[in-house]
Formats: structure tokens, sequence, C-alpha cells
């Protein structure tokens, strides 16, 4: 079945976790509407709703996502992000390692392995993560500027968890000194062409 741009395809009922999502993307619209000129038209599409269910993968096409925007989907009940990410996002990761936790993904759990790499991705612009915050499951914002913001004046683009304060970079990596334990975990997921992304299995071959 289509879906076309940030859905929801499941309105009612809700349960509390699955509220503080859709209030998130609802933010994530505004945000969207005043940093960038236009949203472009983003297609994804689903399998059927009992093919959901069932937590079978979901397919993502990604030929218009264009930098600093994301594609919110729903995945096994959680909300996962496709990211384009910035040259200068790319650039500004390495420079905060010494701020992070875990700046090196030396937690397994958090990541398969083809994505235990300083970018945590496959491909370098493009993230992908499920957008649960490791400690009690709000849905953080995205704040891709790289910009003061009001909890970080030295901002380099990442995840505000607004519950309890979590940061996360531009690579779901958690910084120092804050509630979330862990980074944002990094969904299995595998292309199948360049714009075309399969979240739920793991590329051929992967361990
Ligand atoms: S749930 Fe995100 S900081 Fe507590």
């Amino acid at each position: 079945m289509a879906n076309q741009g940030i859905t929801d395809p499941h309105p009612e009922p809700i349960n509390h976790g699955r509220r503080r999502f859709l209030t998130a993307t609802t933010a994530v619209v505004g945000a969207v509407g005043a940093g960038f000129v236009a949203v472009p038209f983003i297609k994804s599409w689903n399998p059927s709703e009992r093919a959901k269910l069932a937590g079978a993968p979901i397919t993502a096409d990604i030929s218009a996502l264009e930098e600093g925007q994301r594609i919110i989907l729903e995945w096994r009940g959680q909300p996962i992000w496709i990211v384009r990410r910035s040259q200068a996002v790319l650039q500004a990761l390495p420079t905060l390692d010494d701020m992070l936790r875990d700046p090196n993904s030396e937690n397994p759990e958090q990541q398969p392995e083809y994505a235990n790499n300083e970018l945590r991705s496959i491909k370098p612009e493009v993230s992908v993560l499920v957008g649960l915050c490791t400690h009690l499951g709000c849905s953080p914002e995205m704040v891709a500027q790289i910009a003061p913001q009001p909890f970080d004046a030295e901002w380099k683009g990442g995840y505000f968890c607004p519950c309890h304060k979590s940061k996360f970079d531009m690579a779901g990596r958690v910084y120092q000194g804050v509630p979330a334990p862990t980074n944002l975990v990094v969904p299995p997921h595998h292309y199948v062409d360049d714009t075309t992304i399969v979240i739920g299995v793991d590329p051929q071959g992967a361990a």
C-alpha cells in the first residue's frame, strides 16, 4: 500500500510511547517547514498492514531525500529515521569524539557489524536509526543545523531528547553526562539499489 511523506499509518489507538513518537513527528514537520524552503515529495512504501504487524521488512525510496532531511517510517512499532547528512555534518562528527560516551560504537547491541564505523552507516551520507531514546524511549528531536542551541552552545547537529535532555550526534552517538546510556540503535538494513533501502534485513553475506 502506498505511503507518501512523513505519515502515520496507524492513527488509533495509541499508547504512550506511540503518542511521544507522533508528537515528535509533528515537531519534525514544523522544523522542516521553518528550516527549509520546500519539502520535496518523498516517497516510501510499505507492505500490507498484516505484514507490518508480523514485523516484515519495509522498503523506502530515498531518491527525493535532500541534505538535512529525514524520512520517518514505522517498523515493528518503532520509528525508523532515514537522514541524508550534509558534508558539513560529516566533517563535524569526528570532532565530537571526546564528548561522547561510546564514540567508537563498542557496544555491539547498538548497531550491526556492517554499520560499526565512525559514521555508523553503510553509506556515509545516509544514516538509518531507530528513533527512540535509549534512556526511557522518548523520540528525540532532530536538530540538524550546526548552530548554537539553547541546550548546547557548541551544537554540531544531532538529536535532542526533550524528556530528560539527552543528546546524540548525527550518527546517533550519545553524549557524555546525559541520562541515555547508549548510542541510538542502527536497525538491520541494506540497499537494493542506490536509492532503495530495505529495513529489517541485513545485507547479503553480513554476519
Ligand atoms: S527518554 Fe530521552 S532523555 Fe529520558
